[in-house]
């Protein structure tokens, strides 16, 4: 049967255009245009590398092996993304925010939904290791109103650098997470451990890949926030130690300029007994500000 769409059989030349065509009849115009542009960059990728029978298989049973190192709770896939950039871009596009409010970056694999909502001012360290640090801030609008009734939710590494579901049975359940909701003032503030950088998992063919290309699996500490507010857009964001050996270069290229947190170490005997701590802590400042809907 002759097929109105076909461009003529498939050469080097005109591969791609021939792949396209023959996708013509697809129902769904969004799947026919992402199919239509990545055929259109990786026949331009092949063509520009020109990889011999061998490497091509090796590039397949990478990704093979890929998906083979996912389960439940494992997802390789998206830590591929992450380290090619794409999860940043991906954020990027969608997360284009109005002048003055603050900057989105990758969710992660850590985040869990459930949560324990805590009183504001709660200790999220659940293992008492670390050095203890205090987190403060507001949540405002872009004209620079407090937002009230706000839902904060944070989680970061323990002392070790591991997230509680990472070490299951190890640390307890709910270590260094929270979800604290802010009143009148827009204020939020808790307690924790100055976070640790860590490496994303290398056990698995993204980290064989990474030492190949000579780059490390290690991302600088951070603090990671979902908050939500009605009448606004949720934000996804992390907040840095901008003094991390890893700053300049995350694995998953999270970092942005706006999204660095002083941690200062706190000394002084009057603020230490001002906040009713016993020792030195670190003093971590940050104001968050939501875009609105509309
Ligand atoms: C994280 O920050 O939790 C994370 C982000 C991307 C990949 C792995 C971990
Ligand atoms: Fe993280």
């Amino acid at each position: 049967m002759s097929n109105q769409t076909e461009q003529g059989y498939f050469t080097e030349e005109n591969s791609a255009e021939v792949v396209v065509s023959r996708n013509a009849n697809a129902s769904d115009a969004r799947l026919a245009e992402l199919m239509e542009a990545i055929t259109r960059h990786l026949h331009a990728a092949v063509k520009e590398v020109e990889p011999t029978q061998e490497e091509w298989f090796k590039a397949i049973m990478f990704l093979t092996e890929t998906g083979h190192k996912c389960d439940d709770w494992r997802q390789e896939f998206i830590l591929l993304s992450d380290v090619l950039g794409v999860s940043m871009l991906v954020d990027a596009i969608n997360n284009r925010k109005p002048s003055g409010a603050s900057e989105s970056t990758v969710l992660g694999p850590f985040h869990v939904p459930d949560a324990p909502e805590r009183p504001m001012g709660a200790d999220i360290c659940l293992d008492g290791k670390g050095d203890r640090m205090l987190v403060k801030g507001r949540i405002l609008d872009t004209d620079g109103n407090p937002i009230a009734g706000a839902r904060i939710d944070v989680w970061q590494t323990n002392d070790d650098g591991f997230y509680d579901v990472q070490q299951k049975g190890i640390q307890p359940d709910f270590n260094f997470r929270g979800v604290f909701r802010t009143g009148a003032d827009g204020v939020y503030w808790f307690w924790g451990a100055k976070p640790k950088s860590y490496p994303i998992p290398d056990d698995g063919p993204v980290g064989k890949m990474l030492a190949a290309l000579g780059r490390h699996p290690y991302r600088p500490a951070h603090l990671h926030y979902i908050i939500e507010a009605e009448g606004f857009e949720t934000l996804v964001t992390h907040i840095f130690d901008p003094r991390d050996e890893y700053i300049h270069s995350d694995a998953v290229f999270g970092v942005k300029q706006s999204l660095m947190a002083e941690f200062e170490l706190v000394e002084d005997k009057a603020r230490i007994e001002a906040k009713g701590a016993q020792a030195p802590f670190f003093e971590v400042k940050h104001d968050f500000v939501l875009a609105g809907t509309s």
